[in-house]
């Protein structure tokens, strides 16, 4: 008996323990199974108590009262499917006639107090059927993508969504993309992650990086090109877009449509050409792209209406070309000067890390969904990388990258070098394959003397 006791001991302690350093494994061990049961057990009362249920049929009633039963009780939402994930439960739910998805989605914050779980989210899987995520613990806090995630081509398993599920960047339904937050708010983060996803793909990687190549140098050897001042970065943007000329040739060639048709109006895209012609996606990364927009001088200004000029022929012609523009930035508003409100409307696909104001978020979402904007704004300080995430469909979500290291992300572009493709129009910028020159003087030798 006491050794029974000192066992029943042991694992109230290992799960306290569990729960407290590692709450992914306690879930896995005893969280699914005492979630489960909890559901399971105090569903209908929680329904009833959330007003989620519907009185009982007249003819219900007026059967009860003839037959001298007593009264029917209210129906709750019947359970389609409970499934366990690793991060929670997926609960489907057949809505009573009369309910609809707005009641389960309003009463996600009583179901999980009730529920006694982390973060409940719902939405409508079809009329009259509703899902409703349940997460058994704060999923964002350290994050950790499942091992298997599905893989399409142009598609990156980018970071974690708060509901447990895969967020995903996929190229070929939105193929441009905007990413704005403070600064040390997580973008280039971000974008780690997306060039570490992208590199084991068929795909060419174009960097611009104004911060002198900081963040997309160390990556050097997955890139077919990069930049690393705004000069360079304005003769890379030309040849990409007489790249992208190249490949509407190439495509109208195939096609065999008379030379009256202008580029614009080519319906197809590279995805329809043959495998064996079929020139390589490229997807630009720019990282600070303020620095492309700023200008101290006359010549810098002729210099900046360039670089605008092709960011935006890209960012309207690219997709048909395989050409995916991925920007990120501080800011993204009209302040930047002529130009930019048309290249943003162009970028579908926008994500926010933390920012300092409203403006700010505005730049990301305020053309989409206000309540977004509210949800970047409240993104804490203090957790770094977290950001809201629109998706294909007007919704948006939390979301949080795994935290990749610049070594562990200089691993992975090292380890599929070799699928760097040459891409013959860029091939002046492609960097150098040997290490890149170290500058070891120090900083104090190079400096002026101060005293
Ligand atoms: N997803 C993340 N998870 C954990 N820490 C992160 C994450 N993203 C960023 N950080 C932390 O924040 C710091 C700044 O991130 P960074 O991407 O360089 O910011 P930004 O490019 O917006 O200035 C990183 O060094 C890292 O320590
Ligand atoms: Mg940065």
């Amino acid at each position: 008996m006491t050794w029974f006791m000192v066992a029943g001991v042991v694992v109230v302690a290992a799960a306290g323990l569990l729960r407290w350093r590692r709450p992914a494994w306690y879930w896995l061990t005893f969280g699914v199974l005492i979630a489960t049961v909890r559901v399971l057990v105090r569903y209908a009362s929680v329904m009833d108590a959330c007003g989620l249920t519907v009185p009982p049929s007249r003819w219900r009633l007026t059967l009860a009262r003839v037959t001298n039963r007593p009264v029917p009780e209210s129906h709750v939402p019947r359970i389609l499917r409970l499934r366990p994930t690793r991060t929670g439960l997926v609960l489907r739910l057949k809505l009573r006639p009369g309910q609809d998805a707005f009641d389960v989605s309003a009463a996600t914050d009583r179901l999980r107090h009730s529920f006694g779980m982390y973060g409940v989210t719902s939405r409508e899987v079809r009329s009259g059927v509703v899902e409703v995520r349940m997460t058994g613990y704060d999923v964002l806090k350290q994050v950790q993508m499942p091992a298997k995630t599905e893989t399409r081509p142009m598609r990156v398993p980018v970071a974690l969504r708060e509901d447990g599920s895969v967020h995903y960047r996929d190229y070929r339904a939105v193929p441009h993309g905007l990413t704005l937050g403070a600064t040390e708010s997580g973008k280039s983060v971000y974008q780690r992650n997306l060039v570490a996803g992208l590199a084991p793909m068929d795909v060419a990687l174009v960097g611009i990086d104004c911060k002198q190549g900081v963040e997309l140098f160390p990556l050097a050897r997955r890139f077919s090109a990069l930049a690393d001042n705004p000069d360079t970065a304005l003769e890379l943007l030309e040849a990409l877009v007489s790249h992208m000329e190249e490949v509407y040739q190439l495509i109208r060639a195939e096609q065999r449509i008379s030379v009256a048709v202008p580029d614009a109006e080519i319906a197809a895209d590279i995805w329809d050409l043959p495998d064996d012609i079929r020139p390589v996606p490229v997807v630009v990364l720019v990282d600070e792209v303020a620095e492309l927009a700023l200008f101290a001088s006359k010549d810098e200004e002729k210099r900046r209406d360039r670089i605008i000029t092709a960011l935006v022929r890209l960012a309207q012609l690219g997709r048909a070309a395989g050409i995916y523009l991925e920007i990120c930035g501080q800011r993204f508003g009209s302040e930047l000067g002529k130009g930019i409100t048309m290249l943003r409307a162009q970028l579908t696909g926008r994500t926010a890390h933390r920012v300092n104001d409203e403006t700010s978020a505005n730049m990301a979402f305020g053309d989409i969904s206000p309540d977004a904007v509210l949800a970047a704004i409240q993104i804490p300080a203090e957790t770094r990388g977290i950001a809201i995430a629109g998706d294909s469909t007007g919704g948006w979500h939390r979301i949080r990258a795994p935290h990749t290291s610049l070594r562990q992300a200089v691993n992975t572009c090292n380890k599929y070098a070799d699928r760097t493709p040459d891409v013959p129009a860029l091939a002046a910028y492609r960097p150098a394959a040997g290490p890149l020159p170290s500058a070891r003087v120090p900083l104090s030798k190079t400096a002026p003397a101060t005293a």
